[in-house]
């Protein structure tokens, strides 16, 4: 019982790394090369890279520092920084649930294509998304070894498993990287548009800046309860400044090497233009990739396998610390084990990703093979709707609570001043030396600006999309209003938990089950 005593990250680098898991996934390895594609290129590379580094990197300390402060998942932390920001932790909450309903849908289509590897994958699109039940049964493969890993707690668990498994990742990325590099014929072109910003692009389409910000956001799993969550597991003597560095270095080292991969190799195989005809995002990883690993015979087979084997550990750390954030809130707040938290967790999820898998195979039937598709809404898929109401409207408003939280209501005393709360949360664990007045200005006032901005813009391009649009942010607001409505009638002064009960209710468990084996064997 002795080593339940204590719940959290065994070592600062344990930490780093499980975080960095949760942020390299589909957003990096797939996701971002796509998105340079459509938005232009080098230009936006350049915006993301500023993105990280002036909101993105802010939102990641201040989401860190409210979850280790209050040692408490998301509500109870919100909480703790005021009693009437509570409902942006269940916000947080919801989040993570709703991504990991469709991201273990696609985690179990990199399954399927890694496994498939050896078997022309350049058909497989089809064959497998016709047949739903295989769908579900590898959405459900992927969730149960994401299960696996949570049910074994923070240390000998998530910790565990990620000090494994991101190190493979990053192995398996520079072998591809040095491998696309080595292509030959292409692979210069395909680096000048990676490489060469260009930035009339942007000038003509201010929506790639917005997108660059949103990928940053997504790719850093910000304004979610994740970093809150993951903040809360660890000591004191962890300094978050420096891990925050770390972590969003490492996340933007890995979304940059993905596309120093993906561009040489799509100008290689597809020639001139090679990006226009890879911007279509599933069908960039599930078509076009796999119709390349096929020209190349055995060479490609083997390739094919490590790529989506690499691609199916990135997404299954992330999917790992969805979970983990609905599971904490469970045990905390309905004083429950962690397995059962967990198994009602993925149950949750399960029920969810079913029509998922359903809407997304029918929008690929359609695409491929121009049959009907009606599991949609208004002509879009169910993932694609889950997606964009989590990135345009719930993940803005959480990442702006998390500033807002910080900046301001932390404690009134503090906040009057930014020098001033610096100083004062450097007692409380956040030392940022030099740079707090700094991160002070920047989280008070320049952060909650640019998110506000990308939101509103976000917003209104949702809108020009007609129905679809409407539906998206009808949908993200009614979310918002149920999570205040709830939190203030349920939450806001009943008990919301922290992370020293689930050291009790392993306790309890693990009591009353002894007593159970006694019983029986008198
Ligand atoms: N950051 C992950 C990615 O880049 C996605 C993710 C979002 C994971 C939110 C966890 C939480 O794919």
């Amino acid at each position: 019982m002795e080593n339940k005593k204590r719940n959290g990250f065994g070592t600062g680098m344990g930490f780093v790394l499980a975080s960095a898991g949760s942020a390299v996934g589909l957003g990096n390895l797939w996701s971002f090369p796509y998105k340079t594609a459509k938005y232009g290129g080098a230009a936006f590379v350049l915006v993301y890279l500023l993105s990280v580094l002036v909101i993105g990197s802010v939102v990641m300390i201040a989401d860190i520092f409210i979850g280790k402060r209050a040692k408490a998942n998301p509500i109870s932390a919100y909480k703790k920084a005021n009693k009437n920001l509570g409902w942006l932790g269940l916000c947080a909450i919801i989040v993570p649930f709703m991504i990991a309903s469709y991201y273990c849908v696609l985690g179990g289509y990199t399954i399927k294509f890694s496994l498939n590897s050896f078997n022309q994958n350049s058909t497989n699109l089809v064959h497998f998304t016709s047949n739903i039940g295989e769908v579900i049964i590898y959405s459900a493969i992927f969730l149960v070894l994401a299960l696996i890993v949570v049910m074994a707690g923070i240390k000998s668990g998530i910790e565990k498993a990620c000090k494994v498994l991101m190190p493979i990742l990053f192995i398996l990325l520079v072998l591809t990287v040095i491998y696309c590099l080595c292509l030959g014929n292409g692979v210069r072109d395909g680096l000048n548009y990676y490489l060469k910003p260009d930035f009339t692009v942007l000038i003509e389409n201010p929506n790639s800046i917005l997108a660059a910000m949103s990928q940053a956001f997504y790719s850093l799993s910000l304004g979610m309860g994740i970093m809150i969550s993951y903040g809360s597991y660890i000591g004191k003597e962890i300094k978050i400044g420096k891990s925050v560095a770390i972590i969003c270095a490492f996340d933007t080292l890995v979304a940059l090497l993905a596309g120093l991969a993906i561009f040489p190799a799509m100008y290689h195989f597809i020639g001139e233009g090679g990006s226009v005809k890879f911007d279509n995002g599933p069908f960039l990883l599930f078509q076009t990739l796999p119709q390349v690993f096929d020209t190349l015979g055995v060479v490609g087979q083997i390739i094919s396998f490590l790529f989506f084997g690499m691609v199916v550990i990135a997404a299954l750390t992330s999917v790992i610390a969805l979970l983990e954030v609905v599971t904490q809130f469970f045990i905390q707040k309905f004083r429950i084990s962690r397995k059962k938290a967990i198994l009602i967790a993925v149950l949750l999820c399960f029920a969810f990703s079913v029509p998922i898998g359903i809407s997304f195979g029918q929008l690929v039937a359609n695409v491929i093979d121009g049959k009907n598709a009606t599991f949609m809404i208004y002509g879009n898929d169910l993932l694609s709707y889950f997606d964009d109401t989590c990135n345009t409207i719930l993940i803005p408003t959480s990442a702006l609570g998390s500033c807002i939280a910080i900046g301001w209501f932390i404690d009134k005393k503090i906040t009057a001043n930014p020098m001033k709360t610096f100083r004062t949360l450097k007692q409380d664990g956040l030392n940022l030396g030099k740079y707090s007045k700094f991160f002070a200005v920047k989280t008070k006032y320049i952060t909650p600006i640019l998110i506000l901005t990308v939101a509103v813009f976000g917003i209104i391009d949702l809108l020009k999309k007609g129905s679809y649009g409407i539906c998206v942010v009808i949908t993200g607001f009614s979310i918002i209003v149920a999570t205040i409505l709830i939190y203030f009638i349920f939450f806001k002064n009943k008990e919301t938990g922290c992370n020293l009960d689930e050291i009790d209710i392993a306790i309890a468990t693990e009591l009353k089950a002894e007593k159970k084996e006694n019983n029986a064997q008198q």
